[in-house]
This record gives C-alpha cells, structure tokens and sequence, in this order.
C-alpha cells in the first residue's frame, strides 16, 4: 500500500493490496491514466498523447480536439472538453471558462478530516493533495486523494479557493471524476419509491448521459447517490466492477457519460440543481467525499470491500462494536393511539418475551393525535403520557428495558405552538406560501437560532428522561426552497447549507450524548446514504416490513451497506404495506440480515407468534456477530429469479459462517435444490447445524462434517420447504 510520485513521468500512483489508481501530468493537464486492479508500472502512457490530435503544446490549432479526448482528471467548464464538467464558475464578469492546470502536489501520511462534513477516516492512512490552479480566474482546485492499509477503496474529495480579487461563484462542483475505455460496460444503480428503496436496476451504457440524482433536498428513496459499473455478464464473485458512492446526504448527481470515441467519464458529486456558492475572496468551498471502489472479484468483491470500509472507517460511536439491543418499536402496534398503559403493556410483554428496549415512536408531543399537527413543539403530551417522559422511562426500565424516542426535529407543522410563535422559522419564498407534504413545513435550520432551538428542544426531552436511543425521523423533501437570511445571491447556497446543519445538529448530538444509539429514518429509507452512517450506526431500512418485499429492499442496500447498518423489524401480519402474510420464521429470518427487532402489538399477536419471539432472540444473540461483522456473500437473489434468495455470513477467519435460504415460492413436484456455498475456506471441514425454533437451540444436520471446497463446489441439498414464504438458517462450523 502506498502513494508515489515519479518525477520523470510527472505521474502518481495509488496502490492497496489490490488496486491501483494512477494519474500523471501531460502538457500541464492532470489526466487520468488508471483505475483498476493492482499494476506494477504508472501507467502514464495510457494518457494516449503521442497520439493526434496531440497536446496543445504540439498542435495549439487543434486545441479542443486535443481537450474532448484528454482524459482530464477534474474537467472544468468552457475548455473544449465537451464531456461533462466537474467544475463550473461563474466569474464577477459572468464568465465561465476556467482551466486547470498542475501547480504542486504533497503526500502525508495521514487522512485529514472534511470541516462540517462526513468523511471515513482512519489512523494508517496515506494521502495525495493536488492543486491545480486557474491564474486568469483565480481559481485553485485541491484535489485530495486517501488510502487505507487495510481497505481497498480509494477516497477523493475537492476543496475550490477563490484566489482573485473577486466573488466567485460555483455553479457545479463535483467530487470526482475519472475517464476510462468502455468494454461493454453496464450501469448498476439502486432505484425505488417510498416502500420500495434501492431495488437493484442493470443496464447497457448506450451514448450520451446516464445516471441518477436527487433534487429532492434528501437522498431520496427514489435514488441512491451511487453508481455501479460493471463489466458483461458480471457475477456475484466472477467480473470486474466500479463502485461510485458520494458521502453525502442531499442533493446529487451520478453520471457516466460515453462519447464519440466510446470511452466513459464517470462523475459524481453535489448536485447542480439549486445549488449556488459564492467565494469572496479567499474563500473557499470544500465539496464531500467520494469512494471509489474496484473489484476483479464481481459485485461480491466489491461489497465486501464497502463493507468493511464504513464498518472500519466511517461508523463511530459504541455501538459500532456493541450488539444492538432487540426494541421493539410502537410505531405500526399503535400508530398514533397509544398512552403510558399501552406502552407499558407493550413493555411488560417485551420484557417477559426477552426484548431489551421500548422506543417510543411518533406521538407523544404537543397535540399530535395524527400527522397533521404538532411537529416543532417537543413537549410531553401529558393527557397521553401522565406523569410525563420520566415516569414513563422508570416504569420501562424497571421492566429491565432501554428506552427510546422519535423526533422529527427539522420539522414544524403549520398547526403548533412553534408556528404560530414563528411562522417565519419554516422555508419559504417570500410572498408565496410554501407547499406542503404530510401537512409540514421545513424548518430553516440554516438559521443558526433555529438550530440552537432544535437542538436545545431536542436536549431538554433527552436531560428529562433516560433516554438510550433516538429515531431520528425526516418525512417530507425540500422543494420551493426561499431563505429569510441569505441574501439574494446566495439563496443558491440553501440546500447545501441545509445538509451542513443536519450534520452540525447531528455531531452535536452524539458529542454531548455519546452513548445514544441514534437511528436515522426518512419516512423508511429516504436517507440511507454513507453521510449519515458516520452520525448513526444504523439508518431504517424502509416503512416496508413486509419480509418479502425486504428480501430485494436489503439486497440491494447490502449491495453496498453493511448489515449491521440497516434497521430491520419482524413486523405484524397480515403485513400493513402489502397485506402479506409471511410465517413469523420468516420474518425473523429477514430481519436478522439487519439490526433486528420487532415492530408489532406484542401484547395482540397470536400466541403461537409471541412464543416464538424468545427463541428469535436467542437466535439473534447467536449469530449477530457474525451478521455484523462478517464477510457478506450473495448466493442467489429473489430480486432477479422471483423464486428464492439466499446470503451467508462468513466470519473474517472462516471458522464460521450462516446460510440464510428463503422460499417464496413452494413449486409442485420439486424436490430440492443443491446450493453452492460461497467463502468458506476450500480446505476447512464444516460442520452443519441448523435453529431449532421450537427448542430456542441449535441442531446437528448430520454427523458428516464437509469440506468448503466441497460445499462451494458441489454444493448443499436444500431440500423443498412445505409452502409459500419459508426459510431455515444453517450454521457452519469448522471442526478444529
Ligand atoms: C416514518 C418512519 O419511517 C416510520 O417508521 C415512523 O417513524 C413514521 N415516520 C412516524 O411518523
């Protein structure tokens, strides 16, 4: 692992246990040479120029042609390079042209933070610091490039100083951008609705512009701020792929653009829509990271490797190595209709069933007896809860369980306290009212009294109580965008503005509460983004519990999110999203590739359901270690053969690993199925146990143990499950 310099090329090299990245200066442009698995030469000839048209310096009368095929590293606007710009300015005069050109470089041996932002981070680090500088316009470019020992993801970030006499703005700053020859290329993205997030979607690359973005304010549950590159015909653990994902919680863009020559520019950053920064002079604008991660070893690879990046290098806090307590969640038992003694109950049962903490969802403030009301005004409702938080939290923890709250603290509703007293807190356009959804309003929590009125609101509930957990909820996007303090030209910067004071609200909390579990949640899984990972350790998933439809929802966010970060319920059936019923197995099953917990009126569910719950604890203790930290391995996807899915677990030293087999669909005169296993060690012999439900304990299959070459190569015989929806774990152990 690495980063190098060779003076006579002018070239850099980035190199981990498996990857390489290189770029190299050509005519004074830094140019893109590499990007891929580990090479031992720089790879500057492949910048291709001693071919026509040749550099500027060589052929100046064909300087555009020369510029629309130059790999450029960071391409600007307004050069000739007609590919898609990571950089466009606007001068005081109006202008937009600025081109970048190699001043100096510095490699440390550490990786510095992002001021304001979320960004991995890690003691053994390496990193490359570029500028680039524009004299005419003024402009520096710092682009920062980092390295793990121990990961194979290469991180880059941007930072834009305004070296001029003169305002500056930033019309497009993007994060990354690398060009690279087109094999046959398809773009992977995760796409979705509400209920519905990040379904894998596979495509060719045609010409022209592809990708996904958000102007939604949020992540959205409709795209995620990643994309996928891959080559024909890639699998699980066989093919190449690209992985693109911005640290980033707003608006977005992630684009491949293939052009005349069939060579590809990749791009990803901050979204253009409604974003606008102005540098006075000698500001400057740093944009968030990126991570770009490849892999020889198919889509599996490259999970693995993200994986293990935001477990090791952008979750903090305790509860990234701690087990997450079991909760239950009142939300889908009660809705908005509960009181003390319904929660109590709730917990009395819990506790008897072995469930470790109560979180107390939506409706317990002001007078939010439905969605319609209320938010912004974070005081107890004391005709629901009598006597308040701190009776409550007693009762509840004397039943031996945690407690935990939801918030929706950026949110204020047309009908409370707070509105009334504010009405010019929420973000609106002057003159024009702000349209709704879910009947809110968006609080300007740019304005720094507004934040401090959150976050002090949010804190005095927090001191009343002992409060272990928060959900952390944001249910409607940002859209007719207007701001009470920012002056005209710089009512671009809202949206950008508005994520920094998400993250600010957020570092906040966790500093002066470090041992709160915090869960961040947008009406399900709007802000699933590796931004709020490094405040929160686990983000809800989705508003869908349904097992089922959880089956393509947690394949695609494992595609590129640990297990261990996404919010996973055993919920009630018939299921309140989609009317399914799912065996009550079942649903732990799916629930365990998550957080696990559950999402239901314990104290109305079948009996036969409830008796099963302390086993599916057990069952959780048993293996969630290996769920949370192990290595991550796809072995078949309902999303794609719409009969069946299954995943493993396999621990870093392959002395263990758990087989999750689901059935969907039971088919006539099937017998079984032979399923081949996937990293387990070739030589290592396992033993095979399977949960037993009934009997909360585990069970010996057979007595004959099997190599890992044999069960990745040949295979295990699943035999056919009796019905729809069923599914059974099995544990491997290795003998010795
Ligand atoms: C959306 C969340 O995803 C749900 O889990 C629940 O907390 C509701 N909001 C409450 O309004």
């Amino acid at each position: 692992m690495g980063i190098s310099y060779d003076e006579r090329n002018m070239s850099f090299k980035l190199d981990t246990a498996k990857v390489s990245y290189c770029m190299a200066v050509a005519d004074g442009y830094l140019g893109h040479s590499y990007f891929g698995k580990r090479i031992s030469d720089d790879a500057s000839q492949l910048l291709r120029i001693k071919e026509a048209p040749y550099t500027p310096d060589k052929n100046a009368r064909d300087k555009l042609s020369f510029m629309d095929c130059f790999p450029m590293e960071y391409p600007t606007h307004g050069t000739g390079d007609f590919r898609g710009d990571a950089l466009k300015i606007r001068t005081a005069g109006g202008h937009r042209v600025c081109e970048l050109r190699y001043a100096s470089h510095e490699i440390t041996k550490e990786k510095k933070r992002l001021p304001g932002l979320p960004a991995t981070f890690g003691d053994k680090a390496e990193s490359l610091k570029i500028k680039l500088a524009d004299e005419i316009a003024g402009v520096e470019a710092e682009l920062n490039y980092s390295i793990f020992d121990d990961n194979d993801a290469v991180m880059r970030s941007v930072s834009i100083k305004n070296v001029s006499n003169e305002d500056i703005y930033l019309e497009r700053v993007l994060s990354a951008a690398f060009d690279m020859d087109n094999r046959e290329y398809s773009l992977i993205t995760l796409n979705g609705t509400w209920a519905r997030e990040r379904h894998i979607d596979i495509y060719p690359i045609g010409k022209g512009f592809h990708g996904v973005s958000s102007n939604r304010g949020e992540t959205s549950h409709q795209h995620q701020p990643f994309i996928g590159i891959a080559s024909k015909n890639i699998s699980q653990e066989t093919g190449e792929v690209y992985g693109v994902h911005l640290v980033y919680s707003g608006n977005f863009q992630a684009t491949v653009y293939n052009d005349q020559f069939d060579r590809l520019r990749v791009m990803s950053g901050i979204g253009e829509d409604d974003f606008e920064w102005k540098l006075s002079p000698g500001e400057e604008f740093v944009a968030p990271e990126v991570v770009l991660v490849y892999s020889s070893e198919g889509l599996g690879g490259m999970s693995r490797t993200f994986h293990d990046l935001y477990r090791d290098h952008l979750i903090r806090g305790k509860y990234r190595e701690l087990p997450r307590p079991v909760l239950i969640n009142n939300w889908e038992a009660t809705y908005f209709d509960f009181d003390d003694e319904k929660l109590v109950k709730i917990a009395e049962q819990a506790a008897k069933s072995g469930i470790e903490m109560l979180v107390m969802d939506d409706g317990w403030f002001g007078n939010r007896y439905d969605d319609n009301r209320a938010l912004g005004d974070w005081t107890v409702n004391e005709e629901k809860l009598k006597g308040g938080l701190g009776k409550l939290t007693e009762r509840v923890n004397a039943l031996g369980l945690k407690f935990g709250i939801w918030f929706e603290p950026e949110m204020i509703s047309p009908d409370s306290e707070l509105y009334r007293a504010h009405p010019d807190w929420a973000i609106a356009v002057p003159g024009r009212k702000a349209g709704l959804c879910r009947n809110q309003y968006v609080l300007d929590i740019t304005r720094k009294e507004i934040r401090d009125y959150v976050f002090d609101a949010v804190a005095k509930v927090l001191d009343s109580a002992n409060i272990e957990y928060v959900k952390w909820d944001m249910n409607r996007q940002l859209a007719d965008l207007g701001s009470l303090e920012l002056p005209a030209d710089r009512q671009g910067e809202l949206s950008h503005r508005y994520v920094l004071a998400v993250y600010e609200l957020q570092e906040r909390l966790i500093t002066k509460y470090p041992d709160l579990l915090l869960e961040n949640c947008s009406g399900g899984g709007a802000r699933f983004d590796p931004g709020m990972l490094y405040y929160s350790p686990q983000i809800w998933c989705s508003d869908d519990t349904d097992a089922i439809e959880r089956l393509a929802i947690q394949e695609g966010t494992a595609l590129i999110y640990p297990l261990s970060a996404m919010g996973a319920h055993v919920s009630d059936c018939p299921n309140h999203t989609v009317g399914r019923n799912t065996p009550f197995e079942t649903r732990g099953y799916v629930a365990l590739a998550g957080t696990f917990g559950y999402e239901l009126d314990i104290t109305k569910i079948p009996e036969a359901d409830r008796k099963q719950i302390p086993a599916q604890i057990k069952m959780y203790h048993r293996y969630h270690e290996l769920v949370a930290k192990g290595d991550y391995y796809r072995i078949a996807s309902y999303h794609e053969n719409r009969l069946w899915d299954a995943w493993m677990c396999v621990s870093k030293d392959k002395k263990e690993a758990l087989l999750t087999f689901i059935q969907v669909v039971g088919r006539p005169n099937h017998h079984s199925r032979i399923v081949r296993l996937s990293g387990l060690d070739p030589d290592k012999k396992y033993r095979l146990l399977s949960f037993d439900m009934e009997n909360a304990e585990e069970k010996i299959i057979s007595e004959v143990c099997l190599k890992g070459d044999t069960l990745m190569n040949a295979g295990l015989v699943i035999p056919q499950l009796w019905g729809d929806n069923k599914g059974l774990l099995i544990h491997l152990v290795s003998e010795g």
